[in-house]
């Protein structure tokens, strides 16, 4: 296992949107293991590949409290249902920050896996805010975005300050 670096706001490369996978398989499953590693290790409940600089549609997910439900879904399609919900939302790539973001309910996701299965299932909850969020990344969209610019430019100064004391 691989525990990879975590880019933070406002690094330009998490804006990159990121491509279909098209090769599936051991490299990918390698992959997909380390995304989930380094986002338990962090710790953190969802992590998108855009955001350790890879950019390639694949995102690992577990919301469960004992890291036993982990998802890692590859090229994810999701379909939205339901009213918008209003949830408070962090980002590994946001340290520290919470915010309030609205998102529907409920979702159908298609996907495959690492190693090319196709897969379909139903969300609702936290795991389909997550799932949402995550799928944000991929096109180089972050929760912030959803905020006020004046919100988002005090967090951004915020993180910048923090990233110039740790340096
Ligand atoms: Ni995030």
């Amino acid at each position: 296992m691989t525990i990879l670096n975590i880019l933070h706001y406002p690094d330009q490369r998490l804006r990159t949107k990121a491509v279909p996978v098209t090769d599936f398989g051991p490299e990918l499953e390698q992959f997909g293991a380390d995304l989930l590693e380094t986002m338990y290790a962090a710790p953190g409940i969802g992590l998108a590949a855009t955001q350790v600089d890879v950019h390639q549609r694949i995102i690992a997910v577990d919301v469960s409290e004992n890291h036993d439900d982990p998802h890692v879904l590859v090229n994810p399609v999701l379909t939205l249902h339901g009213e918008l919900q209003e949830t408070e939302e962090g980002c590994l790539s946001v340290p520290g920050i919470y915010e309030p973001v609205r998102r529907a309910e409920r979702i159908t996701v298609a996907a495959r896996t690492p190693a090319g299965d196709e897969i379909s299932f139903e969300a609702d909850g936290l795991l389909a805010v997550c799932i949402q969020h995550e799928c944000d990344h991929l096109e180089g969209k972050l929760f912030v975005d959803y905020l006020s610019s004046l919100k988002r430019s005090r967090i951004r100064k915020k993180l910048q300050k923090q990233q110039k004391q740790r340096a």
